[in-house]
């Protein structure tokens, strides 16, 4: 086992973590670990662009901004964060523009600005040009612009490196923290895929930057390597995820494959219609159409189908019309998207619609932190430091419902902030001792599950997990559903405790790399499913049949899970009880799912009705 030593370790390197790498390397030694080789990170798969109220091609400003996520988050979002976002836009953007991002340019020679779903003029008269962005390459260029700058800039990058586990002062699943007592991090502990080795590195600052975790469906436009790894690093050791029941659908993935077709082809003027022909946006948000946000879009194309309007041979879908838009206008402005559709449905986009339908997308819920990145380990007090940005975290920009370019937006806002953050923490901070066997806890984990000589099939569990998320907690939920997927996740939980690989070697061994990850989804899964079932109400992307009104009464506040070993008191640290239905107990054994909540803050903008 190698022991590394940095001020700074960022776990991540797609958008968040590189531009939080960006600052810390210009103040002091930092690493960069990654699972993947950063320019293959999932930021590179965002497509249609990053918002700011530059006012470039029409008048805009921060404050419509402002107001747009707050209503497009359904009131959930946290108003002093949003404000936060939308006036650093404009230097995000600016900042990126210097580093050499090839955005496209207006004819005049300044940043082109598109139209997105649920962003407006003057709160809600018409939809307005915000999204900056590089044809529909917009997370492509900017990964590559961020990867430059901190080759530049000499930070460390350990590559193919995967996390296992956060070293914290205290293990918080089982036990309280004393009052007056600190919690610290003092490193992380990762596994080298090429070599099998364990290192241990120790870090005055840790950043979580893993990104989401959409691979808890089947259907979605994220990655193999979206597992939810660090928010279920944080999760295990006690610290709480937030808002977790609240999953994005993106209306436009490929139908039947998930991937994603950006929201830009509706902000370039592709129009969605029923199997009658019909632009169906126009019944369900008659001012900004198929530009609403996109939990009314998922959920307006999820009702057409259930009514009979679906198209296809199954009536399973509708379809994104781009046919009236000049062949030309296509190429320059949305050229991979239409090339997915060629290669991947076989569809000529020029001349014919794409079949679409809603795909898992985005977790507005992650682990909470403050505006300046630190996480939170209960309502108030934060994890010495320890950070968090971009879609990991929650610092509850996104309330329930994220606005499309934002998150291109939170990467570089938030991730910027606790950049800095982390490594002026660093500056001051003294060294936290590290355990006697930091990696003790992953040791007895891998070897257990490499020496298991049988068991369960990874592929068989992870698939049977995705199954039911897709059918139980998707666009629609009910009581019935969301019982039926926590129930699955318990047996799968139980199934997971027998799984074994079959590569039992130590260089490249991505059969035991993904059966940990398996177990990342199963924990994250159960957190959705049971956030879920407690909200009983329908705000922003969860929506429930059998409560379908928003509630602010009930429900105007954050939810924040806790994992505890059975028995640890309720009370602990979790804040009020929970409200809504009865979670049945977990298997014998297994920690539970322990509800609290947080207050969301309101600073301007009092909750109104939703209209679009
Ligand atoms: O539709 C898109 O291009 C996705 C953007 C986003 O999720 O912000």
């Amino acid at each position: 086992m190698q022991t590394h030593q940095f001020d700074v370790v960022i776990v991540g390197a797609g958008g968040a973590g590189m531009r939080a790498a960006l600052e810390s390397s210009a103040r002091t030694r930092t690493a960069v670990i990654s699972k993947l080789y950063p320019t293959r990170s999932h930021t590179g798969a965002a497509q249609g662009g990053m918002c700011a109220a530059l006012g470039n091609v029409e008048d805009d400003n921060p404050e419509w901004h402002t107001f747009d996520t707050v209503k497009g988050g359904d009131y959930l979002v946290d108003q002093d964060a949003a404000t936060i976002m939308a006036n650093e836009a404009i230097d995000a953007v600016l900042d990126l523009e210097r580093m050499g991002l090839p955005f496209n340019r207006t004819p005049e020679g300044r940043i082109d600005q598109r139209r997105f779903g649920g962003h407006t003029r003057n709160h809600g008269e018409a939809a307005v040009r915000r999204a900056c962005y590089a044809a529909d390459r917009t997370g492509h260029m900017i990964l590559q612009t961020l990867y430059q700058q901190c080759v530049k800039n000499e930070v460390a990058f350990f590559n193919e490196f995967y996390v296992l586990d956060l070293i914290l002062t205290h293990d918080l699943t089982g036990r309280e923290v004393p009052d007056g007592e600190d919690v610290a991090v003092s490193g992380v502990v990762a596994y080298e895929l090429a070599t099998g080795e364990l290192h241990v590195f120790r870090a005055k600052s840790v950043v979580l930057a893993t990104g989401g975790a959409g691979k808890i469906y089947k259907t979605t436009s994220n990655a193999h390597t979206l597992t939810g790894d660090g928010m279920a690093l944080a999760y295990r050791r006690g610290l709480p995820l937030e808002d977790m029941e609240f999953f994005q659908f993106h209306p436009t993935g490929l139908a039947g494959l998930g991937i994603l077709l950006s929201e830009a082809a509706r902000g370039e003027g592709g129009i969605l219609r029923n199997a009658d022909g019909e632009r169906f946006m126009e019944r369900y948000a008659p001012t900004i159409k198929d530009l609403a946000p996109r939990d009314i879009v998922a959920r307006s194309m999820a009702n057409e189908v259930r009514e009979g309007r679906g198209a296809g041979p199954n009536k399973d879908y509708v379809l994104l019309d781009l046919t009236h838009l000049d062949p030309a206008h296509i190429d320059a402005k949305l050229p991979d998207i239409t090339e997915f559709a060629r290669t991947y449905l076989g569809i000529e986009p020029y001349t014919e619609p794409v079949p679409v339908y809603p795909t898992a997308h985005y977790a507005m819920g992650g682990v909470p932190t403050n505006v300046e990145g630190e996480v939170l380990r209960d309502t108030t007090h934060v994890v010495r430091g320890l950070y968090a940005a971009g879609e990991v975290a929650c610092v509850s920009v996104h309330g329930s419902n994220r606005l499309g370019t934002n998150s291109l937006l939170d990467i570089n806002v938030f991730g910027k902030r606790a950049g800095i953050s982390a490594a002026e923490y660093a500056a001051g901070a003294s060294w936290v001792d590290l355990p006697a066997e930091p990696a003790a806890a992953v040791v007895a984990q891998l070897e257990e599950m490499r020496d298991r000589p049988q068991g369960e099939r990874v592929s068989d569990v992870r698939r049977e997990l995705q199954q039911t998320m897709d059918t139980n907690a998707q666009v629609f939920r009910t009581a019935e559903s969301l019982r039926q997927a926590f129930q699955d996740i318990q047996v799968l939980q139980e199934r997971y405790s027998r799984v074994s690989v079959q590569d039992k070697g130590r260089m490249f061994n991505t059969d035991l790399i993904e059966a940990i990850e398996l177990g990342f989804l199963l924990d994250i899964a159960e957190t959705v499913v049971v956030g879920a079932l407690n909200r009983r109400e329908s705000r922003g992307g969860h929506f429930r049949e059998d409560y379908p009104k928003r509630d602010d009464e009930s429900f105007m506040e954050h939810t924040m899970a806790y994992r505890r070993q059975p028995g640890v008191p309720v009370d602990s640290p979790a804040g009020s009880a929970p409200k809504g239905e009865e979670v049945p107990p977990p298997g014998p054994g297994r920690p539970v799912v322990l509800l609290g909540t947080k207050p969301v803050v309101t600073t301007v903008y009092q909750p109104m009705e939703r209209k679009y």
